[in-house]
């Protein structure tokens, strides 16, 4: 049996990591930004959000080579990747306590509208996404 046969399920599991990671995301850094940062940074949720962001990844690279297109092959895919590391960074500055409440507002702020631009190329697979409206 191949890989392309679990398509459906694993394009499932894709988006739900993908809705748990934002989610999950929010939610801490808006406890961080509230100044709950034993909530943030409590290990139970920050182990699960590894866990969880591993399992979308995953899932991702295995939806590429079902449908035979990669990440520095075809922009859409590149861009969504080279975005996740940047999602993921902003992530960890707006998470981190010892930076100023500003610099994590900053931070959310960006990372949040990193997050929904990945979706917008991802449902376009167009590495300009949602900027493709702004084309006349
Ligand atoms: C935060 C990061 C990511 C977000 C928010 C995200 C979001 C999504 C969403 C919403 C879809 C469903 C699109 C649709 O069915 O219309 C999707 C599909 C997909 N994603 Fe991601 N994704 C992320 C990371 C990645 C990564 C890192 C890869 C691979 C390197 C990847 C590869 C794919 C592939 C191959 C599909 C299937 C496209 C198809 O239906 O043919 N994604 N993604």
């Amino acid at each position: 049996m191949s890989l392309v046969t679990f398509f459906p399920q694993i394009l499932i599991l894709h988006i739900s990591t993908v809705a748990i990671s934002g989610s999950l995301f929010a939610v801490r850094g808006g406890f961080g930004l509230a100044g709950m940062n034993g909530l943030v940074q409590h290990r139970s949720l920050r182990y699960f959000s590894y866990f969880n962001d591993s399992v979308l990844l995953a899932a991702g690279l295995s939806l590429t080579f079902i449908i035979h297109q990669y990440p520095l092959l075809n922009a859409w895919l590149t861009v969504k990747l080279a975005l996740l590391v940047v999602y993921i960074a902003l992530g960890v500055l707006a998470l981190r306590p010892a930076r100023s409440w500003r610099q994590r507002a900053i931070a959310y702020g960006c990372a949040l509208t990193t997050y929904a631009f990945i979706i917008s190329v991802a449902v376009t697979q167009n590495p300009w996404g949602i900027l493709l409206l702004l084309h006349p």
